[in-house]
Formats: C-alpha cells, sequence, structure tokens
C-alpha cells in the first residue's frame, strides 16, 4: 500500500517566532502518526526549518524554484540553494503561480525537472477553475497540465514525482471536492501515471488539497487514489495540521 503524505503548504504566511510555536507545536504532536508528513515554507524560513527539524519525522521544503541553474536571475532561487537547506519536497505549478506569475505547464515541468535533478522530490500541482470544471473539461485540463510533465521525463524518472490535484475554486475557499468528485479525478491521473509506467502508475502519491481540514480529511484519504493532503489554511495552527495527519488510515 502507498504511504499517506501530508504536507503543509504555508503559502506566504509565518515570522520567526509563529513559525517556532507552529513547528513544536507539529514535532510534539506526532506520536503514532501513520502518515508522512512535510512543510513547506517561504525560502526566508528554510535554516529556520532544518535547525528546527532535523532529526524529526518532519520533512520541509520551498514552494517554488527557477527552472534555471545559479546565475544571473535576480530573485531567483535554485534548486541547489533548496538542497542547501535540506530542503526534501518543493512545490511547482501551485495554481497561485500559474495564475498570479503567468507559469505554463512547461514552465512547471522544467522546473519539476531541475528539481528531480537536485535530488528532491517535486510535488507537481493541477487542477480546473470553477468555469473549467463548468464546461466539464476538468480531466482534459488535468492530464494536459501532468502530461507536460509526463513527457519531459523518462519512464525511470516518474515515479520521483508526487503529484497534488488541487481544483482552483477549493483552494482557500471551504468548498471542498466531495471525496467521490475528488477520486475520480485521481483516478484519471494514476491511469495517466500508469500509461507512461506502469511501477509509478502504482506507486505515485496523489495528494489532494483545497480546504482539506481536520472534519473531511479522513472521508478524503478513506479513497483509494487519494495518498494525502496538501495542506494550505489548516497547515498554519500546529492542532489542525496534526489533525489531519492523524485523520490518515
Ligand atoms: P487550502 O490551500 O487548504 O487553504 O485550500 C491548499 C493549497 O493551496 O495548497
Amino acid at each position: 500500500m502507498r504511504r499517506k503524505l501530508v504536507v503543509g503548504n504555508w503559502k506566504m504566511n509565518g515570522s520567526r517566532a509563529a513559525n517556532a510555536t507552529l513547528l513544536a507545536g507539529v514535532v510534539a504532536g506526532l506520536d503514532g502518526a501513520r502518515a508522512d508528513c512535510a512543510v513547506c515554507v517561504p525560502s526566508p524560513y528554510l535554516a529556520q526549518c532544518q535547525e528546527a527539524l532535523a532529526g524529526s519525522a518532519v520533512a520541509w521544503g520551498a514552494q517554488d524554484v527557477s527552472d534555471k541553474p545559479c546565475g544571473a536571475y535576480t530573485g531567483e532561487v535554485c534548486a541547489s540553494m533548496l538542497t542547501d537547506f535540506g530542503c526534501r519536497y518543493v512545490i511547482v505549478g501551485h495554481s497561485e503561480r500559474r495564475a498570479y506569475h503567468a507559469e505554463s505547464s512547461d514552465l512547471v515541468a522544467r522546473k519539476a525537472l531541475a528539481v528531480l535533478d537536485a535530488g528532491m522530490t517535486p510535488i507537481v500541482c493541477v487542477g480546473e477553475t470553477l468555469a473549467e470544471r463548468e464546461a466539464g473539461s476538468t480531466v482534459a485540463v488535468v492530464s494536459r497540465q501532468l502530461g507536460a510533465v509526463l513527457d519531459m521525463l523518462a519512464p525511470a524518472r516518474v515515479a520521483q514525482i508526487v503529484v497534488a490535484y488541487e481544483p482552483v475554486w477549493a483552494i482557500g475557499t471551504g468548498k471542498t471536492a466531495t471525496p467521490a468528485m475528488a477520486q475520480e479525478v485521481h483516478a484519471q491521473l494514476r491511469a495517466q501515471i500508469a500509461a507512461k509506467d506502469a511501477a509509478a502508475g502504482a506507486s505515485v502519491q496523489i495528494l489532494y488539497g483545497g480546504s482539506m481540514k481536520p472534519d473531511n480529511a479522513a472521508e478524503l484519504m478513506a479513497q483509494p487514489d487519494i495518498d494525502g493532503g496538501l495542506i494550505g489554511g489548516a497547515a498554519l495552527k500546529a492542532g489542525d495540521f496534526l489533525a489531519i495527519i492523524h485523520a490518515a488510515p
């Protein structure tokens, strides 16, 4: 069985003081957890995570990365800088980056490749807008987004990614896909991965994201193709984040 993975996406939130309390709270409450867990934090706080989480069961990572190696790219952060701070995961293609920074699926794929080349795990986000869902194009949209990444990877590397299905209309809105709606999309994504590499289809973790909370996490994670969660708002409170982690079967 695939292990469950619960990842906190702090987005652009945090302060040294608040992070210290949050990280200590999460570490202190992990006993008995069956899921793996990680936090993806703003880059300035990676050193703090490295210090607070080294030796704990909580992994850490970044929320974005440049597709370029080090060099003259003012304001950017390259993958080798993230490995320098012990990052295990990097979120790529979050819908907020696609929407506010006009990131194309092609750029997202190059970022995923840069993350893999640096020895980390990309969490590749895909998801449809409300208009796309209402137009009946959910599967077409997420397949295209995932396909751009799969096209760039040799079959043997496909098993090294994590995918997150995050319907844009469910992010930060309190509206969650029903477990059945999410499961349907997850199964499609898994079939797409399996078509590229059968073993990867069986092993790749596909997370659900979009208003996952303590009260809906267990039902979502009980679905056969939902392997955990990418958690925004609820990851900013240790109690809520832990409740989701402990909801993993
Ligand atoms: P949310 O965010 O849990 O606040 O909806 C999820 C995400 O954007 O990763």
